[in-house]
């Protein structure tokens, strides 16, 4: 059992849930990545997760998430602000600490409050500059490795979003994962249908916690690539899928140039998954991080744009729903491991 400050309740399923109640009972049980920390500072910060209203707010030194509602009367604690080191409601002004306690009830200053009177506060850690949540709190997945490039210096990071897609986590996901399509997907940046069979045949390994494949892929960059100006490289991908919705994808170049992409999904809703990516690279250090990223948005931009046209936009979980060549074999595993922790026949996150 996890030791906390602040006690740890278990969320309940939400009304006007978009997920059915048995996969969301299922997808409680998982550590998410809600927030980067540097966009969790002055004000408390309305998200969802789940379909479940949260409210995040920095406190000190301490974190707090919790259900963005008072018990009081039914105000978001996201609308309020920061005080001393408290959450105070914007409607009676009550005042909450990083324990979830109410300190302060200024209408009646005398009052013995009731335990009642405090924050429904959620099991949540930080790793990786990251704000992870569990609603159960009770995590069954385990958080993502970030190593070797997790704080070294020789890897100069950068990130984009947070930016809601109207996709599924599960579709979003397992784009990520599928290797068959750079050579359509991505034929204005860096594809080409040439290198079509490349990727399809890996090398896969899987854990209950996770996936990793490795394969190549030849890259063609146009002349406006900031990839070190060469046109043509030859990837050597390494890839971990950390159940259910995090990779971690090694793309290494020759002469040990390595560039590393987190992909960092929450389902905000069965139809909205929210992308924090954050990328981290031991080359190229000279080229300014806004020309990385406009490149990177460029490439995820197209995967967006697939991705959000996916029909049905949950992933079908029976198997024979849809069709599989060898390169999904990947996917087909990844299917199997979702019904195996619970989820429905039609996957809605
Ligand atoms: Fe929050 Fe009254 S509704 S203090
Ligand atoms: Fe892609």
């Amino acid at each position: 059992m996890i030791e906390e400050s602040y006690q740890i309740h278990a969320a309940k399923y939400p009304a006007e849930c978009t997920f059915s109640e048995s996969d969301w009972n299922a997808l409680a049980n998982m550590w998410y990545p809600i927030a980067l920390e540097e966009d969790i500072a002055e004000k408390p910060v309305a998200l969802s997760l789940l379909d479940v209203r949260l409210v995040v707010a920095r406190l000190g030194d301490e974190y707090v998430v919790a259900k963005d509602l008072c018990i009081h009367r039914g105000a978001p604690l996201s609308a309020g602000w920061i005080k001393n080191s408290c959450v105070v409601c914007p409607y009676h002004g009550y005042e909450f600490g990083a324990d979830g306690k109410c300190t302060k009830v200024p209408c009646d200053p005398d009052w013995k409050i009731p335990a009642k009177v405090r924050l429904e506060t959620y099991l949540h850690t930080v790793k990786y500059g990251l704000i992870w949540v569990c609603l159960s709190g009770d995590p069954q997945n385990q958080l993502p490795e970030w190593e070797p490039e997790a704080d070294n210096p020789a890897y100069r990071r950068f990130h984009m979003g947070p930016e809601i897609w109207d996709c599924s986590a599960g579709r979003a996901i397992e784009n990520f994962i599928d290797n068959a399509h750079f050579s359509f997907v991505h034929q204005s940046s860096f594809g080409q249908e040439s290198s079509a069979t490349m990727g399809t045949e890996y090398e896969f390994e899987m854990t209950d916690n996770w996936m990793t494949m490795e394969f190549e892929y030849l890259a063609t960059n146009p002349s406006d690539s900031p990839i070190s100006n060469e046109a043509e490289l030859k990837r050597h991908m390494h890839r971990t899928l950390y159940f259910p919705f995090c990779t971690r994808t090694c793309i290494s170049y020759p002469g040990g140039r390595e560039h590393i992409i987190h992909i960092n999904i929450t389902p905000v809703s069965a139809r909205k998954a929210q992308l924090i990516v954050v990328f981290t690279r031991n080359f190229d250090h000279d080229v300014p991080v806004e020309k990385l990223l406009e490149w990177e948005r460029k490439i995820l931009g197209e995967d967006r744009v697939i991705i959000e046209m996916q029909k049905p936009e949950e992933i079908p979980l029976e198997i024979s729903a849809e069709v599989h060549a060898k390169a999904d074999k990947a996917s087909i595993a990844y299917r199997n491991w979702l019904r195996k922790v619970g989820l429905g026949r039609s996957f809605t996150a």
